[in-house]
């Protein structure tokens, strides 16, 4: 038999990562995880509505691999192809994220079975083809690995039956069959309620192509029937997957989430139940995004599209291009498109994908990631940071006011809770140019951030006493996925048309931190450090932080955490994406006008005074605290 450890090292001469920097345990007894006690849940626990796993595969036709539309729908323009684009998006590489892979084993630890729910989600052909039932990757077919792939989402149904019209369809495209598939879950007490989100989705029976366009000329599939689905360009769709929620959870009246009695689905099924993971769905649904849309005259988002004017998730993460919607029609003006969906899915991910890469060694190109698509994807995510804020700074007085404006659909960031991050960087020159002082500072190296000078945008999830008490698990332990049942912090700024009234009754409200309705930018003041005649502010973001990897390295009790963690050192440790950064000249000013207006009065001293002992407005020193030091300095320079 070989051991674990000799496993290791197999895996590290496959995939080459022999040498100094990576990490290669000695034990592979894990620390800290001695004396956790698993909670005992079942397959129970995690079931939610809709389509259920159906082995038999004359009713559930089985969800077919990618391969089998390549054919047509790719390798022909890396930037319209559905193929192409979609083939190296992180919803594509979805079951062969290696971090998922890691953040599996730990929730499969955690609490028995969880990983049923996460592979639900996250490779939803393994699960409804009955591939998950031990919770891990172990039944997994090749075909499994294709994560979120194009057969399962173009059998998605609307459980809202939706509004299929019959006007204008050439013969066979059949508007109404829904209502079938819908009666049938119904009668079964399975249709979903549309809000609950949480994989719960409905998914048709039969191998069938639904999409956005009403006038296909043709059905080049052979048997499987074309259905229009206004429903795929619709936001609701994303959303079956974009809400996740832990559902062994359930409130006491006080708001405390604990967990339900064992051995039984959630008695709610109400997401507000539930403890909220991720938000990203409800946090649009509840922006300006999803009412009237918000047009960008800069064209930043949409591709093609022919207004600006961006709506729905697909408006910003499949932009529109100009191109043949399959290999036969492009290039061809009477059958190409000028709104063929691009399948990026770009986000926020800018290196996970090269761990899939690596893992995969010579057979990547085989499978569709060449490296052409794979450095074309990265890109795009990067752009879509860059394009994600806009940066205003200002000199108020003795203060550098440093203003992100949150351009993005939801809040920024959003999504995935653990180890995601975005920071405020400030470095201040003298008049020759050398730095004088910096804030937000990041090492390379070490994957260090100095986040104590700075504001850091985060969520932090966490476990209460009495999960701590039933896992013993330190009180405000991090990271475990499946037992966090508290949201702690989250100052993630919201998106246009935020009020906290709609957020917190969807879960994601601003913890610990607040933002006035309507407020989707947040301004954070520096004081300016005496001899200081300009600055460079830099807004960064990180997909996963070092403290992250190192949870999963040292988590994760099957090795996945320890490839997880090797592969973020071999590929730059997530190295920090600028999204912003811009420099402004001081002017020369009396640090102890803190309101700018040229003079130094009772309303300077009132500021003072109001935030004495914190920090920022105030700081007339630039000692990071506001003290007697500042009011003598501001007394000193008193004009009245
Ligand atoms: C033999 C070629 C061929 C194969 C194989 C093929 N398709 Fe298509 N498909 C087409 C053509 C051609 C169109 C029409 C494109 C257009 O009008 O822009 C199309 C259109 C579609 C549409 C759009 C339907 C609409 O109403 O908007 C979807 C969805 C689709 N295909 C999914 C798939 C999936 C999923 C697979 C693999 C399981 C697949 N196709 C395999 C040729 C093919
Ligand atoms: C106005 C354009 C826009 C709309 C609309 C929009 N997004 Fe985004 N999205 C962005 C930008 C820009 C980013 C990158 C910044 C970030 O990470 O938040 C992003 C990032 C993401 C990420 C990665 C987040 C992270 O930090 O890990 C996910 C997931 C996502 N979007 C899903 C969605 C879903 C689902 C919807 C609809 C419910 C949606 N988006 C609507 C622009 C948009
Ligand atoms: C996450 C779900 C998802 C996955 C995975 C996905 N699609 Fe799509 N696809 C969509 C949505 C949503 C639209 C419509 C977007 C819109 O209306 O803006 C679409 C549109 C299309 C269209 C219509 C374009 C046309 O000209 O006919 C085709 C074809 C298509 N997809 C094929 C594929 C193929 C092939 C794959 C796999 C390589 C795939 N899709 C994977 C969600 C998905
Ligand atoms: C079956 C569930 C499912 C559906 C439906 C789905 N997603 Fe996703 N999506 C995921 C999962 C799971 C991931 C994370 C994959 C990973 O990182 O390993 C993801 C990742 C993403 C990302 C990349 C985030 C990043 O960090 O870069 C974007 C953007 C995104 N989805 C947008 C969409 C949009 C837009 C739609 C609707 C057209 C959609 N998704 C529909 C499950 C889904
Ligand atoms: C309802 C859908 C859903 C379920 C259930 C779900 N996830 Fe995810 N997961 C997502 C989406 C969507 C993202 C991408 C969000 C983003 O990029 O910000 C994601 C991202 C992740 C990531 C980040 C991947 C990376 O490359 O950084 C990890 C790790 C992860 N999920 C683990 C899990 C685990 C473990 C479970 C089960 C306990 C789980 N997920 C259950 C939807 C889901």
């Amino acid at each position: 038999m070989k051991t674990r450890h000799g496993l290791w090292l197999i895996l590290c001469a496959s995939i080459g990562l022999a040498g100094v920097g990576f990490f290669v345990p000695s034990v592979l007894g894990v620390p800290g995880s001695g004396g956790q006690v698993q909670v005992p849940t079942s397959d129970a626990d995690f079931f939610l509505p809709g389509t259920q796993p159906n082995k038999d595969s004359i009713a559930f036709e089985p969800i077919l691999a990618s391969n089998n539309c390549s054919y047509c729908h790719g390798e022909y323009n890396m930037d319209v192809a559905p193929f192409d684009s979609w083939v190296v998006s992180m919803m594509g590489q979805s079951a062969r994220d290696p971090v998922w892979h890691a953040a599996l084993a730990i929730a499969n630890q955690d609490a028995n079975l969880a990983g049923e729910l996460c592979i639900r989600c996250h490779a939803p052909g393994a699960w409804l083809g009955g591939r998950s039932a031990t919770g891990d990757l172990s039944q997994f077919g090749a075909e499994d690995f294709d994560g979120i792939n194009c057969h399962f989402c173009h059998r998605v149904v609307n459980p809202t039956a939706g509004s299929l019209s019959a006007v204008g369809y050439p013969n066979n495209i059949d508007p109404t069959p829904d209502p079938e598939i819908l009666g049938a879950l119904s009668a079964e007490g399975l249709l979903p309620d549309a809000a609950l989100g949480n994989a719960s989705f409905v998914v048709d029976p039969h191998d069938v192509r639904r999409g956005p366009f009403d006038d296909v000329p043709m059905n080049f599939h052979g048997g499987p029937e074309l259905i229009f689905s206004p429903y795929h360009s619709d936001g609701a769709m994303c959303g079956t997957c974009h809400d996740v929620s832990n559902p062994v959870y359930s409130p006491l009246p006080s708001g405390q989430l604990v967990l339900n009695q064992l051995g039984q689905p959630h008695p709610t099924m109400d997401k507000g139940d539930m403890f909220p993971e991720q938000r990203t769905y409800s946090e649009w649904l509840n922006s300006t995004f999803a009412t009237t849309g918000v047009s960008f005259p800069d064209n930043r988002f949409g591709g093609n599209h022919p207004t600006g004017v961006m709506k729905s998730c697909q408006d910003c993460h499949m932009p529109d291009q100009q191109g043949g919607g399959c290999v036969f029609y492009d290039g061809d003006p009477k059958t190409e498109r000028p709104n063929v969906p691009q399948h990026s899915f770009a986000g926020a991910n800018t290196w996970v994908l090269r761990g899939v890469q690596t893992q995969m060694g010579d057979d990547a190109g085989y499978f569709g990631l060449t490296q052409e698509r794979v450095d074309a994807s990265i890109a795009r995510n990067i752009q879509m940071l860059r394009d994600a804020s806009d940066m205003v700074l200002n000199q108020v007085g003795g203060q550098l006011a440093v203003k992100i404006i949150n351009q993005s659909g939801h809040k920024l960031p959003t999504g995935y809770p653990e180890g995601r991050r975005a920071w405020l960087n400030v470095k201040f020159f003298d008049a020759t140019g050398v730095m004088l002082a910096e804030r937000g500072a990041y090492n390379m190296q070490t994957a260090t951030l100095n986040a104590g000078d700075t504001k850091v945008y985060l969520a932090r999830h966490v476990i209460d006493e009495a999960i701590a008490a039933a896992t013993h698990l330190p009180v405000g332990q991090m990271m475990h996925l499946a037992l966090s049942n508290k949201v702690e912090f989250d100052n993630r700024i919201p998106p246009r048309g935020f009020t906290n009234a709609a957020f917190v009754e969807v879960g994601a409200a601003p913890i610990g931190y607040a933002y006035p309705d309507g407020q989707y930018w947040d301004t954070t003041n520096y004081a300016i450090p005496a001899g200081a005649k300009s600055a460079v502010a830099t807004f960064y973001y990180q997909t996963s932080s070092r403290e992250y990897m190192e949870f999963v390295r040292d988590t994760a009790l099957n090795g996945s955490g320890v490839t997880a963690y090797n592969l973020w050192v071999q590929h730059g440790r997530s190295a920090p994406v600028d999204m912003d950064s811009v420099s402004i000249t001081f002017a020369a000013s009396n640090p102890a006008d803190f309101n700018g207006d040229g003079v130094v009065n009772g309303t300077d001293l009132t500021i003072l005074l109001s935030n004495w002992g914190g920090t920022g407005q105030g700081d007339a020193s630039g000692d990071g605290i506001i003290n007697g030091t500042d009011l003598s300095v501001l007394l000193a320079s008193w004009t009245g």
